[in-house]
């Protein structure tokens, strides 16, 4: 694997153990759901997808790095270079984000920012997902988004959004929580 790719993580581990357990629970709803993975990585989401029963024609994702990109086309997987959702089209039952969620770190290397960085505050990034991504949810559709306590609080409700924790996971030192996000 390239080495700009991000390596899975705890909130790599913590977003598969959510898709895992939510995701039977969506296909037994919607057997074809839908899902857009932003910032695939490594594809270990995909993966999961795949192995939880989401059909592979039904698996989409993006990153911004174009490594990442190639690594999951290699996995078989529809993988598209993108910057959040600027070459995305069509709506999706589920959109799933592990985000770049820290604050910015001088001290950090610009190879790893990509993964890691979301701006001065850290929620730059979320934010500017956030504005975007009900344009392209389904009806009824939803996202899992991973968050930092290290990152400044997001307004969820003032985003237009119905949150809930669907799983969190406390660190050494700081707490990551995956949220649940439907369209109020
Ligand atoms: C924390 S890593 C998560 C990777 C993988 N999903 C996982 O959970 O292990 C964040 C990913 O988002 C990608 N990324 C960062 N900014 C992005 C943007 N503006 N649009 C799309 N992907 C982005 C990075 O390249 C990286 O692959």
């Amino acid at each position: 694997m390239h080495k700009s790719i991000y390596v899975p993580a705890e909130d790599s581990y913590l977003m598969s153990r959510i898709l895992k357990e939510q995701i039977p629970l969506l296909l037994n709803k919607n057997i074809n759901l839908k899902l857009l993975e932003i910032g695939a990585g490594s594809g270990i989401h995909l993966q999961t997808a795949e192995v939880s029963g989401v059909k592979k024609e039904n698996i989409f994702s993006s990153d911004i790095n174009k490594a990442s990109v190639n690594h999951c086309n290699i996995l078989g997987f529809n993988c598209i270079h993108s910057d959040l959702f600027k070459n995305i089209s069509g709506k999706f039952d589920l959109i799933i984000f592990n985000p770049p969620y820290l604050p910015d770190d001088l001290r950090e290397p610009p190879h790893s920012k990509l993964n890691t960085t979301g701006g001065k505050k850290g929620n730059e990034i979320v934010l500017k997902f956030l504005k975007e991504a009900r344009n392209y949810l389904e009806k009824n559709g939803e996202i899992f988004l991973i968050t930092s306590s290290l990152s400044e609080d997001i307004n969820f409700e003032k985003l237009g959004y119905k949150a809930r924790e669907i799983g969190c996971e406390k660190l050494f030192f700081e707490r990551l929580c995956v949220w649940e996000l439907k369209i109020i």
